[in-house]
């Protein structure tokens, strides 16, 4: 990659940022298309955010990803926000217009595309699970009730931070969300598709597990864990041996990333070939 005079700057904002799998992702997918563009990551102190979005601003960055932990945060500093960030109250995606901020989410999309891309799998119809009731719950959960599940079954430790999800989810009256306990197995017993998206499990807290007990998986179903650091948490590893089949959050940070690409480039982005470049 050659940086010229006429190279268009994206960037990814968050706190830490060190980790970050998107710069490499997305550099490798501007490289491949001969783009002359380049991907930097951006550590912005919590405190700085104002001047960091002003900052942007008046260096004309192309477009930025946003991640932890201002998905949220950022909302204020945007002039446009798409149908569905406005609905989920979230945004993973800026483009810079001339000065305008758009904002867009990604996240929930990602997911979708990397459950199609991975296991073939569309989400229409199924009876899904989502485990957590966080800012990726959301996203999730509001993709799926758009892509016409059965059913949504959010089961969370804190049963009112649920319910409050399920509360914001149904206001569009897109499909009715169930509220459970975490340990509701019964449930989980009936899914197609499980999707975990806490923390617990992730690096380097690898042997914590949310669930005690796997004993209500059944070969055929869908166990995703959204975590790819381990590349299989210990709640893979043991739904695959009691013969579900598995994906790990890689393809959503693929997928949300190539559609990000395609708002900040206008080109076709290539799943596969971000994934194999994280
Ligand atoms: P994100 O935005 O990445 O989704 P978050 O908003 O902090 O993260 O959400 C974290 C989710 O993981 C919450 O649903 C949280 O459960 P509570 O609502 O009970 O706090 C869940 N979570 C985090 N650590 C957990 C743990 N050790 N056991 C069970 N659930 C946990």
């Amino acid at each position: 990659m050659s940086i010229k005079g006429t190279t268009k700057v994206l960037a990814v904002i968050g706190y830490p940022i060190q980790h970050s799998g998107s710069p490499k992702m997305q550099n490798s997918m501007i490289r491949q298309l001969c783009l002359d563009m380049v991907y930097i990551p951006l550590e912005v102190d919590p405190k700085g955010l104002v001047q960091a979005i002003d900052g942007i601003c008046a260096m004309n960055v192309a477009g930025f990803n946003v991640t932890v932990p201002f998905k949220e945060a950022i909302i204020p500093y945007l002039d446009e926000q798409d149908e569905l960030s406005l609905a989920i109250g979230a945004v993973n995606t800026v483009v810079n217009n001339n000065g305008t901020l758009k904002g867009y989410n990604t996240d929930g999309q990602g997911f979708l595309l990397s459950l199609k891309e991975e296991l073939n799998v569309d989400v229409e119809g199924k009876r899904v699970a989502i485990l957590g009731a966080g800012g990726s719950a959301r996203s999730i959960s509001y993709a799926m009730l758009c892509s016409g599940v059965a059913s949504l079954h959010v089961l969370n430790r804190t049963k009112n931070n649920a319910k409050k999800l399920a509360k914001e989810l149904t206001f569009d009256r897109l499909g009715s969300v169930e509220v459970h306990s975490l340990t509701d197995y019964e449930v989980l017993s009936k899914m197609d598709i499980v999707v975990n998206t806490t923390s617990v499990g992730m690096a380097p807290h690898t042997n914590d597990v949310l669930l005690e007990s796997l004993e209500w998986v059944s070969p055929g179903q869908i166990v995703v864990d959204i975590i790819y650091n381990p590349d299989q948490t210990k709640l893979l590893t043991q739904a695959q041996m009691r013969g579900a089949r598995i994906m790990n959050g890689k393809g959503m940070l693929a997928g949300q990333g190539a559609l990000s690409f395609e708002l900040f480039t206008g080109e076709k982005a290539d799943y596969n070939f971000m994934k194999n470049n994280i």
